[in-house]
């Protein structure tokens, strides 16, 4: 979707949003996929609910855009346009045990940040591609951790309320890959709270969730991580494997040979094939274990 009225352009521009027009959002996702619209950056956390406004009084659709690791987008021209943060500088600030983290910054350079300041817990995210913002949506966790367990407020713009918004941690819920925040919420910053620990012992358990994502994950291939979340004591990956699925693919969209549950993109794989293969393996698992794959990746299909 394009943005030529050149009323909105020069309100854009008062407000402090960049627009990108035309942006290839295969470049902006880690699987590579999705078609193009225009790009909005946002500078200050305070222009968005004067842009949203503006947004929704033009009718101009939008979403918000994280780090886009965990998100699958359509193909072809888009119909709405695509809302990023543009991270501060200094991005992230220490005092005691508690890190003020924007929303923008990188997940993997925050985890080594405070542990380089002998703040740990999070060693377990360490290799997980994306944002703190994504992290925190999506309670993103690994190697028997999860982000939500060191959150104790959130910054937040609630699109029902139409206005910026302060929680606590014990107003929102965290569940394995699951919050309580609504799917039109934007992360904006976040207060964590991490436990000391001496930066060397830190570095033995990063190295240790290291070696074990790089033996089990395809992390040179372009991914969005686990496409399905695992059902209740069991592994989606395990079943998808046990189907003898590695290395099923439609056209570039392919089962990863090393980990199942991560589908890549072996090339120029399009949304269609991407979503095509998801759906197929989906229904082949409900079939031979009788158990519908909940989706983990986000799709936004045009
Ligand atoms: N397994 C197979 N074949 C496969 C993949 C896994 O047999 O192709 C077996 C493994 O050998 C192991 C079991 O299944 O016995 C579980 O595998 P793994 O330890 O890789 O964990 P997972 O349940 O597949 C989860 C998370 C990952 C996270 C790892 C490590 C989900 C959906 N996945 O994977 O998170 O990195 O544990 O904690 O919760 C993600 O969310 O995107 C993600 C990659």
């Amino acid at each position: 979707m394009r943005i030529e009225d050149p009323k909105i352009v020069a309100m854009l521009s008062e407000l402090g949003v960049q627009l990108k027009p035309g942006t290839s959002l295969a470049e902006l996702t880690s699987l590579g996929i999705g078609g193009t619209t225009d790009l909005l950056r946002i500078e200050k956390h305070d222009a968005i609910p004067n842009l949203l406004n503006l947004l929704d009084s033009h009718g101009v659709p939008h979403k918000f855009l994280g780090g886009g690791s965990n998100l699958l987008v359509g193909d072809g021209e888009l119909p709405w346009v695509v809302l990023q943060l543009v991270s501060p500088e200094p991005d992230i600030g220490l005092k005691g045990n508690f890190a003020q983290v924007d929303a923008a910054a990188d997940l993997g350079r925050t985890v080594t940040f405070c542990a380089k300041n002998d703040l740990g817990g999070m060693e377990g995210l360490i290799g997980v591609p994306g944002t703190i913002g994504g992290a925190l949506r999506m309670n993103a966790g690994a190697y028997g951790m999860q982000i939500g367990s060191y959150v104790r407020q959130v910054k937040l713009y609630r699109a029902a309320a139409r206005k910026l918004e302060t929680l606590e941690g014990d107003q929102i819920s965290f569940e394995y890959r699951h919050t309580s925040f609504a799917p039109d919420d934007m992360m904006l910053a976040v207060k964590l709270e991490l436990p000391s620990k001496p930066y060397r012992e830190i570095l033995k358990g990063i190295r240790i969730c290291n070696e074990k994502r790089r033996a089990s994950q395809p992390l040179g291939q372009k991914s969005a991580g686990c496409i399905f979340k695992n059902p209740p004591g069991a592994s989606a990956g395990r079943m998808i494997d046990d189907l003898g699925l590695k290395g099923l693919n439609v056209g570039d969209a392919r089962v990863s040979d090393r980990h199942a549950n991560f589908f890549v993109n072996a090339g120029k794989a399009s949304a269609k094939d991407m979503l095509a293969l998801i759906a197929d393996v989906r229904e082949r698992v409900e079939k031979s274990f009788g158990v519908i794959l909940e989706y983990e990746v986000v799709v936004w299909n045009a």
